[in-house]
């Protein structure tokens, strides 16, 4: 077998490696960019890229359908699944064809095949290239597939998982989704706006139950005006596929039928199989490497970054994780602030959050409190016919820093990025007010619901003092 030396080798072409591998080749590094699959990893070719295209034309066809409200008469609408399959697929191949080139005009050389660890600081690759890689420096970068259970393994055709979903070139009828978390609630968002019968089934006693629960009870709420069926407290104990599709059988005795099922209950991590104990790397019980704020493992030269270092399981939080372990190679030193970072859930309204729920920010021993202001006040959203939907800050009364900020409703995937800001560089509510927010915009909201905080609310009713 052919050997290479490089200064460091990255295990995984995903959001967190293909970032690092580029930070570090900037920086006069000769770096190994090892993929089995396809560079881009899960968000690019089976995850937030082509769920948002498909996304994106539910949206058009929601718009289309509000288009009476607005006075504009629109005969007749009809979806094409099969084109916008082809058309999600499309974007998908120019995005990765463009993020080749880009990988490669920085003068990294790309390894095709599976790597597996043979010593601390040599990985055997074996797959299209054939090589035996020698680095100073492993960033292991492998990423999560999503998480299958024995009693309800994926089949691909009955039982899909968020991968083989994906493939689909035909809308079924009617889905049952098993997972009222991320994943399982943005495609059944998805799927209720093309039309189809939509039961989401949910363990928890809410849908996204690590978002705070006015985010929760908002999202139920509005799934619930628009015809989906969700069951929440629900256990799925099997599923049985009969003539018809499937029948899934609820720890309570209850049953849902459809034509087919999603399976989104959590990823499990890529860490087995790829020789971690050759390199004397432990994983914990779910899989995951400990890493500490330099993304460093307890081996020296090996970092970990993404999804299997257990963090925030976002691909902005595995490049900033690949930008931090980068900068450690190079001798800088760069931190991850996990208090500060977004979350954006893609259905349909957008549900979006940054830093502590209330309820954290109290657990944590902050004397909190929680301001709220809704769409419906806002000029823009009554212009654009979008009130569905609140902003809230959570503010430490003690020193008015601003703790956390979550959002649900129209654009809120672009409105929480202020509040990333504000909350990253530990700015207190005076700030908000002090900054002039464009008129009309939804902005705006950020800037009322800081006025009620003060007690001086601008475009509100005046706020009755305590006592
Ligand atoms: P998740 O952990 O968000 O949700 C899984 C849900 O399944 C949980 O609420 C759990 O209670 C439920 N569950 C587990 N077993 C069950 C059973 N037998 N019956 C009924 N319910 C059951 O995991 P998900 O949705 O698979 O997403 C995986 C990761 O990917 C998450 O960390 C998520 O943040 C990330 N992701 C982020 C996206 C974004 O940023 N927009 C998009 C997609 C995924």
């Amino acid at each position: 077998m052919n050997e290479k030396k490089y200064d460091v080798a990255i295990l995984g072409g995903g959001p967190g490696g293909y970032p690092a591998a580029i930070k570090l080749a900037q920086s006069g590094k000769k770096v190994a960019l090892i993929e089995a699959k396809a560079v881009g990893g899960t968000c690019l070719n089976r995850g937030c890229i082509p769920t948002k295209t498909l996304i994106a034309n539910a949206d058009i066809l929601h718009t289309i359908r509000k288009a009476k409200e607005f006075g504009i008469d629109v005969k007749e609408v009809s979806v094409d699944f099969t084109k916008m399959a082809e058309q999600k697929d499309t974007t998908v191949t120019k995005l990765k064809a463009s993020l080749e080139g880009l990988i490669v005009s920085n003068g990294i050389d790309i390894i095709r095949g599976f790597g597996k660890f043979v010593s601390p600081n040599e990985l055997k690759v074996m797959g299209q290239d054939n090589l035996l890689i020698k680095a100073d420096a492993i960033i292991i970068a492998t990423g999560t597939e999503p998480k299958e259970i024995a009693a309800f393994a994926f089949d691909g055709k009955f039982i899909h998982s968020s991968t083989t979903i994906l493939e689909l070139q035909t809308l079924p009828k009617s889905i049952a989704i098993v997972g009222g978390g991320v994943i399982g609630c943005e495609f059944a968002s998805l799927y209720a706006e093309l039309g189809v019968t939509v039961t989401v089934i949910e363990a928890l006693p809410r849908l996204i139950p690590l978002e705070c629960e006015t985010l929760s009870a908002f999202l139920a709420k509005s799934f619930q005006k628009r015809g989906l069926n969700v069951m929440t407290g629900a256990m799925v104990s099997s599923i049985q596929k009969n003539s018809q599709g499937i029948s899934i059988q609820l720890k309570d005795g209850k049953t849902v039928d459809a034509d087919c099922a999603l399976v989104a209950i959590g990823r499990s991590c890529n860490t087995i199989g790829i020789g971690l104990e050759q390199a004397g790397i432990a994983v914990d019980k779910a899989g995951m490497i400990a890493i500490d704020e330099h993304m460093r493992t307890a081996v020296p030269g090996i970092y970990a970054i993404g999804d299997i270092t257990g963090k925030a399981m976002y691909a902005h939080v595995a490049t900033h994780q690949g930008i931090v372990a980068a900068e450690d190679i190079l001798g800088h030193t760069l931190h991850m602030n996990y208090d500060a970072v977004p979350g954006v859930i893609f259905t349909s309204p957008e549900i979006a959050s940054v830093g502590m729920s209330l309820a954290t920010a109290l657990q944590r021993g902050y004397q909190a409190t929680r301001t709220t202001y809704p769409f419906q006040a806002l000029g823009k959203a009554q212009a654009a016919k979008q009130t569905d939907g609140f902003a809230q800050i959570v503010i430490d009364e003690t020193t008015g820093q601003i703790l956390g900020a979550q959002v649900a409703g129209h654009e809120a995937s672009n409105l929480i990025a202020p509040m990333v800001t504000v909350i990253a560089n530990e700015l207190t509510i005076g700030c908000i007010p002090e900054t002039i927010h464009a008129h009309p915009t939804m902005q705006e909201v950020w800037m009322e619901s800081a006025l009620i905080a003060q007690g001086i609310p601008l475009h509100y009713p005046p706020i009755k003092k305590r006592g």
